[in-house]
């Protein structure tokens, strides 16, 4: 369970550009759910995942992800709490275009210091569950939008995460592959994995699968 109580976000605090972007956020997501937070650009989408994966702290209020205080949790351990319970997906795939497809997957299984055969099993796996073993050689500069937008995907399951954050996911990505994108969401969601997903495209609207959509307008879930 993740529970967000009474978070504000003000950037630049006690300055002339002070601007509050998250106003007395309150929220609970269970384990397992699947939440579309929409809204306009500028409405606090983006800072909200944020704070939820720890990448930043909130200006006032509490995250508690399992029992676990992660607003107050210093760097080095909002990092570990990151690697270890979080996948990251963002609208620019941030992959390394040289690389090949399984070279980017394995990339966060380095620091786990793990077997190199268990590591391989554990690449491959995630390659299937986002239908892009077909291209384990390709070096990314030869994919698709498509292509990079699932080897993302790989890449943000290969340490197996129980939460799924996605920023604006299919915004690179044309209809097709965006319904795909949407597939591969609802097999995690069948898998039980938490998934919060910020978009203001309009397929998220009415998913066929058990979803909930929170809309934010100016820093506050209406
Ligand atoms: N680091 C920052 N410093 C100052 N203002 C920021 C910063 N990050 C975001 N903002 C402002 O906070 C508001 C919400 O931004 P954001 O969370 O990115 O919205 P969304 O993701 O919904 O488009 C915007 O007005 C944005 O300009
Ligand atoms: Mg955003």
């Amino acid at each position: 369970m993740i529970t967000l109580s009474s978070i504000d976000k003000i950037f630049n605090e006690n300055t002339p550009q002070e601007f509050k972007a998250l106003k007395n956020i309150n929220l609970e997501i269970k384990n397992g759910e699947t939440i579309i937070l929409s809204g306009v650009s500028g409405s606090g989408k983006s800072t909200l995942l944020s704070i939820i994966a720890s990448l930043d702290r909130p200006s006032n209020g509490m995250v508690n992800v399992n029992g676990e205080l992660v607003s107050k949790l210093p760097d080095y351990h909002a990092s570990l709490y990151r690697s270890k319970e979080i996948g990251f997906i963002f609208q620019h795939f941030n992959l390394l275009e040289s690389l090949t497809v399984e070279d980017n997957i394995l990339a966060p299984l380095i620091p786990l210091n793990i077997d190199i055969l268990e590591a391989k099993k554990m690449v491959n796996k995630a390659m299937k569950k986002a239908h892009i073993e077909h291209k384990a050689s390709q070096t990314i500069r030869a994919l698709s939008g498509g292509e990079k937008q699932r080897c993302a995907i790989a890449r943000a399951l290969v340490r197996e995460p129980n939460i799924i954050i996605c920023d604006e996911p299919t915004a690179n990505l044309d209809k097709e592959n965006s319904l795909k994108f949407i597939e591969i969401l609802h097999q995690l969601n069948l898998e039980n994995k938490t998934i919060i997903v910020a978009t203001h495209d309009s397929l998220f609207q009415n998913l066929d699968f058990n979803s909930r959509l929170i809309y934010m307008e100016d820093g506050v879930i209406l």
